[in-house]
């Protein structure tokens, strides 16, 4: 089997782990990483046995590069994608995809024009948990969906200074509430504020509307000392709890409480996984960049919510 040859933009905390796992799965060769920072794509380079560049023009222009991921701040996502893109490689761009909705829909008319994939970082939709409760509601083992509710809390991690915790955390529940739904939601009302004098929002209540009175709610902030992610989904007949991080699930209804064993797999690794296998089967991925543009208009919604102090009706 041909691997697919791939390299990562960005290489801190979190394209490092894209370039590990890129090494590690055999549909894929990491072929080459790219960071500003000199130092750090030499490190990560060194590490993983490929080529360091510091210019992405550059490196796009290898012609065995035929994907990238983009890992770099989240307000420099969509330029680096775009390059990706107009150098005629696959672009996996992580969460929130890119600073606004007009950037994103760039990157979606370039993908479509170019006749390339594009698939947007919502990680927690390859966490095995998420796919069982995906399976029941869709099957309605837990009867009718009625509510859910996400609670992703932790400390402010100092790296992140150019997004609020909305586009940063919040939004991978948006996207998950979408999944789950199968539909979007008809209107957002949000409270978002500052508490430790940052330049971006650190915590946020986000309460989305769905059709039929169906609703989800969403708690992030980056103000808990410790780290809790955790999904509840109520349904008419039974509820289902899962625990991002301990991939742990739970289905309780009236009789009893069940813990379905899943084994823990790593959803970066499917993740990628799954892009490789997408682009070389041709398929579509199960996040496009569509996912990318909605999740991200709701999550800018959510922030006008808050600044306005009224629901704000989505088209
Ligand atoms: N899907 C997930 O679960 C998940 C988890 C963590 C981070 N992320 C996303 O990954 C991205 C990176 O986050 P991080 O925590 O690794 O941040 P980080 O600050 O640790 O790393 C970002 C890296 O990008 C580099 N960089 C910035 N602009 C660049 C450019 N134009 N060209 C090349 N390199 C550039 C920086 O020098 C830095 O090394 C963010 O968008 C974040 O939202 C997603």
């Amino acid at each position: 089997m041909k691997k697919l040859g791939v390299a990562v933009i960005g290489t801190g905390f979190w394209g490092r782990n894209h370039a590990r796992v890129f090494k590690e799965l055999e549909e894929t060769e990491l072929l080459a990483v790219c960071d500003i920072n000199a130092e750090r794509a030499k490190a990560v380079a060194k590490q993983f046995g490929v080529k360091p560049y510091t210019n992405v023009g550059r490196m796009l222009k290898r012609k065995d590069i035929e994907a990238v991921s983009v890992c770099t701040w989240s307000t420099s996502l969509a330029k680096e994608a775009l390059k990706a893109l107009k150098a005629e490689k696959h672009v996996l761009v992580e969460k929130p995809m890119a600073a606004n909705t007009k950037q994103a829909e760039k990157l979606i008319e370039t993908a479509e024009k170019q006749g390339l994939h594009i698939t947007v970082g919502f990680l927690m939709r390859f966490i095995p948990g998420v796919q069982h409760i995906k399976t029941a509601v869709k099957k309605r083992t837990i009867g009718d969906i009625v509510c859910a509710t996400a609670k992703r809390v932790s400390q402010w991690p100092e790296r992140i200074g150019d997004v609020g915790v909305v586009k940063d955390l919040a939004i991978h529940d948006i996207d998950i509430m979408r999944h789950l739904f199968n539909e979007d939601p008809i209107a957002v009302y949000a409270k978002t504020g500052r508490m430790l004098h940052r330049k971006y929002e650190d915590y946020a209540h986000i309460m989305l509307t769905f059709k039929g009175g169906k609703s989800a709610f969403i708690e992030s902030n980056w103000l808990t000392p410790y780290k809790t992610r955790i999904l509840t989904v109520t349904g008419s007949r039974a509820i289902m709890k899962l625990d991002y991080i301990t991939q742990r699930l739970t289905v309780e209804d009236s009789k009893e409480t069940k813990q379905p064993r899943i084994p823990w797999k790593e959803p970066l690794k499917l993740e990628l996984q799954h892009f490789a296998n997408c682009i070389s089967k041709g398929e579509k991925p199960l996040i496009t960049g569509i996912d990318g543009l909605k999740a991200l208009k709701i999550a800018e919604a959510a922030l006008k919510s808050s600044a306005r102090g009224t629901v704000i009706k989505l088209k």
